[in-house]
């Protein structure tokens, strides 16, 4: 299993702040699950950079992809059209679940327009922007992963690693 943290903003691309979104996901996923993060970028709210990277990622191999940033309304948030051009199958169970576990937390939640779905073997997944965010979105999916990436792959999976999250 290989995972994909992509961090998606212009202001960080250019190092005009720091990235804090992209480490907190590598640090959880490291943390609370068996899969090593093998792939780690930061780009620009730019639609080619954006499908160009997920598409390389997903003929890597990579399994899973989450990025963080640009759902949101700002006139350069672009990352769920540019997911939808990539992904051949939506998954719109997990940004449902995502969006309404969210919204118990913070009305905000709705601003979200964040999408999921799967292209070949990987899936990808829109977190927002904020380490917030990003942590109350994984709390939420985590423990169903095990489970996606076994439908997803089609290998069994070891009953260690459903325990592990
Ligand atoms: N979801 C959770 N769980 N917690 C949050 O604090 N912030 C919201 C929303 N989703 C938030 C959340 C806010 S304020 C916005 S604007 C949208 O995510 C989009 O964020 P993005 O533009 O950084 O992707």
């Amino acid at each position: 299993m290989k995972i994909g943290v992509l961090t998606i903003s212009d202001r960080g691309s250019r190092g005009e702040y720091e990235d804090r979104s992209g480490p907190l996901i590598v640090s959880i996923i490291e943390l609370r699950t068996p899969w090593p993060v093998t792939h780690q970028a930061i780009i620009p709210d730019e639609m080619d950079a954006i499908v160009n990277t997920l598409i390389a990622w997903a003929d890597e191999g990579v399994n899973l992809i989450l990025t963080s940033g640009g759902t949101g309304f700002a006139p350069r948030d672009i990352t769920p059209e540019a997911t939808c051009r990539v992904i051949e199958r939506e998954t719109p169970g997990i940004s449902e679940a995502l969006r309404a576990e969210s919204l118990k937390i913070t009305k905000h939640a709705m601003l979200s327009r964040a999408v999921a779905g799967i292209r070949g073997q990987t899936l990808i997944i829109n977190l927002p922007g904020s380490p917030k965010a990003v942590r109350e979105n994984l709390d939420v999916l985590l423990p169903v992963l095990p489970h996606a990436l076994e439908l997803l792959t089609d290998a069994p999976n070891t009953e260690s690693q459903h325990r592990s999250i």
